[in-house]
Order: C-alpha cells, then sequence, then structure tokens
C-alpha cells in the first residue's frame, strides 16, 4: 500500500532510512524533520505494517535548458522551499529495504510521485543522480570503473560532453534510467562531499512527466511524415558512395535521420542542445551505432574527435539562436552564429572530410510533398500546411520575411485528443547567403548533391 508520511512515522523512516542507504548518505532526524516542515513530502510503501521503500520529493521550478539555475549542493537542493507555482517534482531520496530490491517498488512509488506532481501542474521530474563507481563503493558491492571516471574527468577539466550512454557505464545511473526512463543533463562536482563512492559529485537526471506538446515534441512527429524513407535510403547511400564512415549530426533533434544513418552502417555522433530532442532520441532512437550528446555545437571545438562528415540538416543551421527560445530571435545575432556555426563545423572534419548542411528551399515541390500526405500550398508570402493522422493533425503556416530575415511557423493541432499550439522563429537564410557563408571558409569544393527525394531543404556541400 502506498500512503503518505508524516512526523509521525518518523522513527519508521529512520530504520528504513539505515537500512537502506550507506551511513554517510542517511539523512539525520533533524533533517528529515526540517523538510516535511518545508513542506516536502514522502511517499512510503508498506507491505503488512512493514515500512519496506519510501521516496522523498519536493516542488521547485526548473528549467532544462539553463542547468546553471540548479542548486550547487545537496544542502540547498534538499532544504529548498516550495513556490507557489513549481513546474517540476524533485526525488531528494528513494530508499528500498535491501531484501525487497527488484521487485518494482522503486517504479510504483515513482509513479506515484509522478501522478501527484501532475495534479500539482508539474512537467518534469528531476533528480541527482549518485554514480558509485567513479571511486568504487565496497559497502555497495560496486567497483570503480576507470573507463567511467575518465568520461566524467573528461567533462569537468575539457567540457568534453558525455553520450547518454556513457552515463549508463555506471550501474546505478543506469538502474535510474531503467526505474523512471530519465536522461541525463548535466554533472555538479562538489555537490555532496560526504559521497565519497560518487567522487562528491552528481549527475543531474530529468524527465519529462506528461505527453510534451512542444515544438520539440511537434517536430519529432512530423519529421517521421515529413522525411520518407527513401530519403534516408538516398542520404546513407550518398554518404557511403563519398567514402564517410563517420558522421557528426548537429541539432540531431530526435535522432530519426541519425538512427536511419546508423541503421544502414554508419557511425553517428547525434547532438543537440534542446534538452527535450536529446530525451525523446535517447528514450526513441537508441542503435548501438549512435551516441547521442546533450551539447551546443557552438561548443564544439571542446570535443577531440574528427569525423568524415559534418551533417546539420533540416534547417538546422537557421534556428541555432531560437531553437524553442522565440524571445531570443534576432537576425543579427542569428547572421553571426551561423557564419561561428560553420566555422566550428569545419574545424571537426577530418582533412578532405565532407560538410553537409541546407536551408530552406527557394520554390518547393508541392506535388512530391502532398505525396508524403503533407496537404500544402503556397500562398502569398507563405506556406499553408495540413497534416492528418489518426492521432495527430496540425494545420498551420509558415511565413517568409526577406527584409526582416525572418521565417516565422505558426499552427495548431491535436495530439491524442489534446489540443496544442506551436510557434517558431528562424533566421531565414537564402541558399545564396549559405553558399557565400561556406565560401568564406576556402573548402576545397564546393557542390549541390543530387538528392531527389530531399522535398524540403536545398542542400550545399563542401570539402574541407
Ligand atoms: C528544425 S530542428 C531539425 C532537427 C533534425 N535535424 C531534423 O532534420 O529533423 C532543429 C534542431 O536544431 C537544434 N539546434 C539549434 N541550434 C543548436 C545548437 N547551437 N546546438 C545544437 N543543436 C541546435 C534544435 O534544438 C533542434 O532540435
Amino acid at each position: 500500500m502506498i500512503t503518505q508520511l508524516h512526523e509521525g512515522n518518523i522513527e519508521e523512516i529512520l530504520d528504513l532510512e539505515k537500512g537502506s542507504f550507506i551511513p554517510q548518505l542517511q539523512a539525520e532526524k533533524s533533517t528529515i524533520l526540517k523538510r516535511l516542515g518545508l513542506g516536502h513530502s514522502i511517499l512510503g510503501n508498506y507491505e503488512g505494517n512493514d515500512l519496506v521503500a519510501m521516496v522523498s520529493y519536493l516542488y521547485t521550478n526548473f528549467n532544462p535548458r539553463d542547468p546553471s539555475t540548479f542548486p550547487k549542493t545537496h544542502k540547498d537542493f534538499s532544504l529548498q522551499p516550495i513556490p507557489e507555482n513549481p513546474n517540476a517534482v524533485v526525488i531528494i531520496s528513494l530508499g528500498i529495504k535491501p531484501e525487497r530490491r527488484a521487485r518494482g517498488l522503486a517504479q510504483e512509488l515513482l509513479k506515484a510521485v509522478g501522478e501527484e506532481a501532475k495534479k500539482h501542474g508539474c512537467l518534469y521530474g528531476v533528480a541527482d543522480g549518485r554514480c558509485p563507481s567513479y571511486n568504487g563503493s565496497p559497502q555497495e558491492d560496486i567497483k570503480q570503473n576507470p573507463e567511467f571516471k575518465n568520461i566524467i574527468g573528461q567533462y569537468l577539466n575539457k567540457g568534453i560532453v558525455p553520450s547518454q550512454e556513457d552515463f549508463l557505464k555506471d550501474p546505478l545511473l543506469a538502474f535510474y534510467h531503467r526505474t523512471s526512463g530519465c536522461g541525463f543533463l548535466d554533472v555538479i562536482p562538489d555537490f555532496f562531499p560526504e559521497d565519497e563512492p560518487s567522487g562528491g559529485l552528481r549527475v543531474i537526471l530529468y524527465k519529462y512527466l506528461d505527453k510534451i506538446i512542444s515544438l520539440s515534441k511537434e517536430w519529432s512527429i512530423l519529421a517521421r511524415i515529413m522525411y520518407g524513407q527513401e530519403y534516408i535510403e538516398q542520404l546513407a547511400d550518398f554518404l557511403i558512395q563519398s567514402g564517410v564512415e563517420t558522421v557528426l549530426e548537429c541539432g540531431c533533434g530526435d535522432g530519426y535521420i541519425s538512427k536511419g544513418l546508423a541503421e544502414r552502417g554508419l557511425k553517428v555522433t547525434a547532438l543537440d542542445s534542446d534538452p527535450e530532442m536529446v530525451y525523446l532520441a535517447f528514450n526513441n532512437s537508441v542503435h548501438p551505432n549512435v551516441d547521442y550528446k546533450l551539447m551546443n555545437w557552438l561548443d564544439l571545438d571542446k570535443l577531440a574527435e574528427k569525423f568524415d562528415c559534418v551533417i546539420c540538416r533540416g534547417n538546422s543551421i537557421s534556428s541555432v539562436s531560437s531553437w524553442g527560445k522565440e524571445e531570443e530571435y534576432n537576425p543579427n545575432i542569428a547572421r553571426e552564429r551561423i557564419k561561428k556555426s560553420i566555422g566550428v563545423f569545419f574545424r571537426r572534419l577530418k582533412d578532405n572530410g565532407m560538410l553537409y548542411v541546407d536551408t530552406t528551399k527557394e520554390s518547393l515541390d508541392i506535388d512530391a510533398i502532398r505525396k508524403l500526405g503533407v496537404d500544402i500550398a503556397e500562398t502569398g508570402g507563405g506556406i499553408e500546411f495540413e497534416v492528418k493522422r489518426e492521432d495527430f493533425h496540425l494545420k498551420g503556416k509558415i511565413e517568409h520575411d526577406l527584409a526582416r530575415r525572418t521565417r516565422r511557423t505558426y499552427g495548431r493541432g491535436t495530439l491524442e485528443g489534446e489540443e496544442f499550439s506551436v510557434s517558431s522563429t528562424s533566421y531565414l537564410m537564402t541558399p545564396g547567403e549559405l553558399e557565400g557563408i561556406i565560401r568564406s571558409h576556402n573548402p576545397s569544393e564546393i557542390w549541390i548533391p543530387n538528392l531527389p527525394h530531399e522535398r524540403y531543404y536545398h542542400v550545399i556541400c563542401a570539402m574541407k
């Protein structure tokens, strides 16, 4: 039976703390009472009269796009006051009696917390994940994993971002992922110095609690409708025939294209700066040949590796400064960042490596797009479109304002019966402008590849 625990349950709570955590991680009575006094909650799971599992949590405001706003120490993290309109539930601790582990109790409790949190209007679940294989923990029968320690060290010292799979090398982080489906957002050093097995550091875990009806979720559905398998097939053939074996996809979105390339034998590193996109990719587009990283491509100089090909497609480069952050759109900043991005991409290429970038086509092949099941019509200054599927309906408009260099998309629709609206603004870049920026980096060759199944974008390739 799952039930809320109160001050009156304090002795049982303390017993379970002792039974489930190593001594340096056990919260003291005064701390637990302080947390309850702050309005934090504890859900307990009873077998008969026996408290066998419990989860402590609180509500807060959290911005997955800006992990720097996350508390810097476990003390600040676990003693947060509750704001008026929280958007996230924070899991402070999850304790299970050792002899009752591996019976789904953790999943049951986390599910109950998720339901509770949704009633409070929360969108995200967040937690600070331990990673005891960093130093090893004999008490927990966990060996040190030098590879994992090295990956975290490279991130903290050199900024080399771990892939989502890298985090799973730690058995406890892998357990958190298995039980909750969480992704990994950031690593905070010196978060909990007493946690020697984890090297004092913590990994921020995050999860979307509900159906996500946002720009990224909408894009993830649309990409599967808009890009036929023929395009992915053709793109993979083109790359393989060009001698490409390793690909870096910048702005990989939900991983639809990266996974398609990996399935055809290419080795892909796929990154995106939007936590929601990486979350969707990590959960929906997993393939052993793809490494997903939550990373801004403007930071790519921190990566040591070089690739046979860098791809930035789906008009991603034009959204460099504005994906999901319309209020921040400014054409001058966007233009500068696009120029910077092309430079960064070239530096990630091996000698004779190939850059593949696109921008919107100046005129669309309407008939070919209709064949993919997208109803589309060009109107003065824009494009109207409608997509209808069993569980998904979207009707919208794309407007081009060449003078202001602005491309604005907006639409309304329903996803599984729920209404939503979306809008996005990005830089409107002509193929000529993109070509000029690429040429300014003195490529040895520049050309437009023959990809008839690419219905939407004007692709330019260049050789380093
Ligand atoms: C229009 S979507 C395209 C996604 C995917 N490439 C496709 O073809 O479906 C643009 C993507 O670029 C990502 N993006 C924009 N600027 C970025 C940056 N500086 N670093 C990494 N990703 C970025 C966005 O988060 C978004 O997922």
